[in-house]
Parts: C-alpha cells; sequence; structure tokens
C-alpha cells in the first residue's frame, strides 16, 4: 500500500524523521534557520495529505485551498495561532502540549531572576570594564523571594509557574477566563480580577493564548494600573501586549522593567527600540528550547500526524 504523502516545512531531528518515514513518505524543507518560502509551501501542498508546520509558518484559507488531499496539520508547538481554524473546514488540527510545560516555566523564572537581579546588566557591566570595585549599591536589584507574582492565564504553564513561585515564598495571584478552584490549594494561588492583579502584583507574567480576544490584553491601561515598581514578563505570543505601549511605560518610568521572549514580529530586529533599554531583557522565543523538549514536541507532533493519517483519532487535536 502506498504510504501517505508529508510534507514538513523544516528540518527536524533525524530519528523523528525517521519514525515519521516508517509510515508516511515524507518531503521535508532542508533549511533548519530559515523558514518554508510562501511559495514552495503552496506548491507542496497541493498533493500531501499530511503537513507537519512550525509557528512560523501561516497556515491560513489560502494554504487549505491549495492542498485539496489534506487530511492534518500537526504544529510542533503548543500554541496555534498561526493556523486559521475557520478556514481548516475538515482539516485536523493539532498541537503540542504537556511535553513542553516545565521547560517554559523555567525559562519564565529565569525571565523573572534576570530582570529583578539585572543579571543581564551586571554582565554586560563587567564585560565593559564597569565593575570597578564591590560598592554597596553596584547593580542593586529587587528581591524575588517574597514578592507577589501575577499570573494571567492558570493553565498548564502557568500552574507550573505557580508551583515554582511557592520555593520562592512567593504570594501568588492569578486572573484567567474561569475561576480555578481546584488548583488554588495545591498551588497556594488567589484568584482576582485582572486590574486587581496588575495593581498587586510585583511580577506580571503573561501564560494566555493568542486569540482576537486576547491581542493586546495588556496595553496602554493595563500598563498604567501596574505598580511602577513592577516587572512584566512574556512568554506566551508577542501580541498579548501593546508593544509600543510597553515601550513607553518602560521608557517613562512608569514600569521597572520587562523581559520578553516573544515579540508581536518575530524575530524582532535587533533595532527595535525595546531592545535598546537597559531594564529589558530580550530572548529569541526560546521558551521551550532545550534538546530534550524540542526532541519530544517534535516527536509529539509527528505521531499526531501518523495517527491522524491512519484514521485514529491522535491525543492533541485542537481543530477540525
Ligand atoms: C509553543 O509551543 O507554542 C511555544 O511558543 C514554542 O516554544
Amino acid at each position: 500500500m502506498n504510504k501517505p504523502r508529508v510534507y514538513l516545512t523544516r528540518k527536524i531531528p533525524g530519528e523523528v524523521l525517521s519514525y515519521l518515514a516508517e509510515h508516511c513518505s515524507c518531503e521535508m524543507w532542508p533549511e533548519e534557520d530559515i523558514p518554508v518560502p510562501r511559495p514552495v509551501l503552496l506548491e507542496k501542498v497541493r498533493l500531501v495529505r499530511g503537513l507537519y508546520t512550525m509557528l512560523t509558518d501561516r497556515i491560513d484559507g489560502e494554504v487549505f485551498q491549495a492542498a485539496p488531499e489534506l487530511r492534518v496539520v500537526a504544529n510542533m508547538a503548543v500554541g496555534y495561532d498561526n493556523i486559521d481554524l475557520a478556514a481548516a473546514r475538515g482539516v485536523m488540527v493539532t498541537n503540542t502540549p504537556d511535553v513542553l510545560t516545565e521547560s517554559t516555566a523555567d525559562l519564565t523564572f529565569a525571565l523573572i531572576l534576570m530582570t529583578a537581579r539585572r543579571v543581564l546588566e551586571a554582565h554586560n557591566a563587567l564585560l565593559t570594564g564597569g565593575w570597578r570595585t564591590w560598592s554597596p549599591m553596584f547593580m542593586a536589584g529587587v528581591d524575588v523571594h517574597h514578592r507577589c507574582l501575577g499570573i494571567v492565564g492558570l493553565g498548564r504553564i502557568g500552574r507550573a509557574v505557580a508551583r515554582r513561585a511557592r520555593g520562592f515564598d512567593m504570594e501568588v495571584l492569578y486572573f484567567s477566563r474561569t475561576r480555578h478552584p481546584e488548583w488554588e490549594q495545591e498551588l497556594g494561588a488567589t484568584y482576582c480580577s485582572l486590574p486587581e492583579l496588575l495593581a498587586r502584583a510585583d511580577f506580571v507574567t503573561l501564560h494566555t493564548n493568542l486569540t482576537a480576544q486576547t491581542r493586546h490584553l495588556i496595553g496602554e491601561g493595563e500598563l498604567a494600573l501596574m505598580k511602577q515598581e513592577a516587572i512584566l514578563i512574556n512568554t506566551s505570543r508577542g501580541g498579548v501586549v501593546d508593544q509600543e505601549a510597553l515601550y513607553r511605560a518602560l521608557v517613562s518610568g512608569r514600569l521597572r522593567g520587562a523581559g520578553l521572549d516573544v515579540f508581536e514580529r518575530e524575530p524582532v530586529s535587533p533595532d527595535h527600540p525595546l531592545l535598546q533599554l537597559s531594564n529589558v531583557v530580550a530572548l529569541p522565543h526560546i521558551g521551550s528550547a532545550t534538546v530534550a523538549t524540542r526532541t519530544a514536541m517534535a516527536q509529539l507532533a509527528a505521531e499526531n500526524l501518523v495517527a491522524a493519517l491512519e484514521g485514529r483519532r491522535p491525543p492533541n487535536v485542537v481543530g477540525g
């Protein structure tokens, strides 16, 4: 029997490709660092039954229309805002939850610590000869322990961040669309409205999906509610924050700092004004970037794809 044809939009780990090749006839965009060009994607999807995608691929009506045989799109990411589910019309869409939760929570905490304790600034000061002697207030930041953490979105990653916060004896507040009394005791987290969370938290960390409802969830008005000493952390999606409003808040001293792993447009230009600020720690969307986690994500996406093509229900269906 002929194996179903599959197109992969990026080079993936060899062992995962071997697993896929046992079940499918695979063609792969060979580059690791360059996304598949749009014309190539539109050409390749014409004959495939499965599409293995990255969060950088825009999978919209044009792609679905160009792919009459397509049965499944397996996204190698938990977020799937790059895929227009409404345009999928019967094509199954899958994502990769769970496997990246702990790594992303670790990186969120890295950003909390880096911004609060001025880790990058201190490192750069040392490299540029700014460390002349030990002195009482040199590179003095703010404490993380015993401060108040506000978590926006209490999904898997939000909860993993809350568990880490307990180790730092932090007070944990959370806001999410629906209240989760079942987690509150275990996490020691208190539910409150978004305005209350913004007004009370020393660190606000964002863990929501990007949807029409959450786009610019944190804008001018929300930033104005935050404490002047507060720090904003974003490891979710750049579009959840109005970046221009954030820039103004940081420059004017309305906010102490920001730790950002994600941007409204990625890759963000190195010249972007936000990146010129000493109170911003910026990372290139590496929340889940450990070898083990990225390999697990790649494998889970492959298993979702194979299950769908074999007529089984994949474990992680988000649409179609
Ligand atoms: C995801 O899976 O959506 C993450 O942003 C990738 O790290």
